[in-house]
């Protein structure tokens, strides 16, 4: 089992808890983290790391905090690593769907992937590269159960596509690679709002709506942030891997759009005007104008696509199912005010 592993992007949603999964399975953890200083570095990630149900203090004797960016060679780490870790699990991303953010997203998404296969070959050739993608680099056919050998197909944006090209540069490398493909990850167990606000921001939007064009029979696949990292942490700590991609993903106990919505209005009754209307064309400008931050995550939801998780679930059985997401949902939306939701609808 690998004793030392190197995680980018640990002051994020899915990073930082897979910094802790890492830390409470007894390995030791080199996490490169932005700041303009070691110090300010390491202030981040603890930062990050004492809003998770799982964080114990104990745990931070486990991780080492390197000052460095994942855009630049060598991670910018000086100096360099003096001893090579087992593994590296790469979650660090621009995770914008907006196309406005191309350019970062492409420098971070397919520069940081060229710099993830050239830092492993100069600094840990033997090393498990784990590379974290996302499983909307596919979003078709839509209505089915698609498997990781699914092509690329379906909506597409500078994320996905970035995406899509960074997996074909981890995968060409000829290093000992693995793809992860998580589902939407919402951030069960994480005491921030911020980080609730995810997709979710969009909830208290819909209420201002009333009518949301998004079919209610569409099936979204969403698993909670404590579960993907345990699985990203069971892949990376496995003597071998029966297989080199993976979704994590609810798959086929992935719940509906209107099961989301009655099981938040049962927990919020302030959310029960929302009616899922199905694809229709926005009439009303005032409409179109609100709904225009919404417009990059309606394909996905009305793709009604499920990601297959047999094959995750059948080469690690201790993993088992995702809860399912009527379970929590509910209690992270409680957390979104409107002022919120309008905060990150007109952030640039
Ligand atoms: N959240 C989801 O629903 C979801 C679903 C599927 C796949 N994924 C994938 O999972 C991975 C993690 O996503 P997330 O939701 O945890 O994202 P996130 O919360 O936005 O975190 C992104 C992380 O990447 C770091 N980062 C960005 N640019 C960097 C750079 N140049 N150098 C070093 N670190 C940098 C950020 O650091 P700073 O704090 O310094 O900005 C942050 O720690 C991504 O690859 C994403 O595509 C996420």
């Amino acid at each position: 089992m690998a004793q030392r592993v190197l995680v980018t992007g640990g002051t994020g949603l899915i990073g930082g808890e897979v910094i802790l999964a890492l830390a409470r399975a007894g390995v030791r953890v080199t996490a490169v983290t932005r700041g303009g200083s070691q110090a300010i570095a390491s202030q981040r990630l603890r930062d990050r790391l004492q809003k998770s149900q799982w964080f114990s203090p104990e745990l931070l004797g486990q991780v080492e905090v390197l000052a460095g960016d994942t855009t630049l060679p060598g991670f910018g780490l000086t100096p360099p690593l003096e001893i090579p870790p087992d593994c590296i699990v790469h979650c660090a991303a621009n995770t914008q769907f907006s196309d406005r953010e191309e350019d970062d997203v492409w420098r971070t998404n397919v520069g940081g992937a060229e710099h993830l296969v050239a830092f492993a070959r100069a600094h840990a050739p033997r090393a498990r590269v784990v590379f974290v993608s996302t499983a909307s680099v596919t979003t078709g056919p839509e209505g089915a159960v698609v498997n990781e050998d699914t092509a690329f197909q379906g909506y597409e944006n500078a994320y996905t596509r970035s995406k899509r090209q960074a997996e074909a540069i981890v995968t060409a490398s000829g290093l000992d690679t693995v793809i992860l493909r998580p589902a939407i990850v919402l951030s069960r167990g994480i005491d921030d709002a911020a980080m609730a606000r995810s997709i979710l921001w969009a909830v208290p939007i819909m209420r201002e709506l009333g009518e949301v064009p998004v079919s209610p029979d569409s099936h979204i696949d969403i698993v909670p942030v404590d579960y993907t990292a345990q699985c990203i942490a069971d892949v990376a700590l496995a003597p071998s891997l029966p297989h080199r991609l993976y979704h994590i993903s609810a798959g086929t106990t992935s719940q509906s759009f209107k099961q989301l919505l009655d099981a938040v209005a049962a927990e919020c009754p302030e959310f029960k005007g929302i009616a899922p209307v199905g694809r229709k064309p926005l009439s009303k400008r005032a409409m179109a104008r609100l709904m225009r931050p919404l417009e990059n995550y309606l394909p996905f939801m009305n793709a009604d696509i499920r990601y297959a998780n047999d094959r995750l679930l059948g080469d690690f059985t201790a993993i088992g199912i995702p809860a399912l997401a009527t379970s929590y949902v509910p209690s992270l939306v409680a957390l979104i005010s409107l002022a919120d939701a309008l905060t990150e609808m007109v952030r640039p």
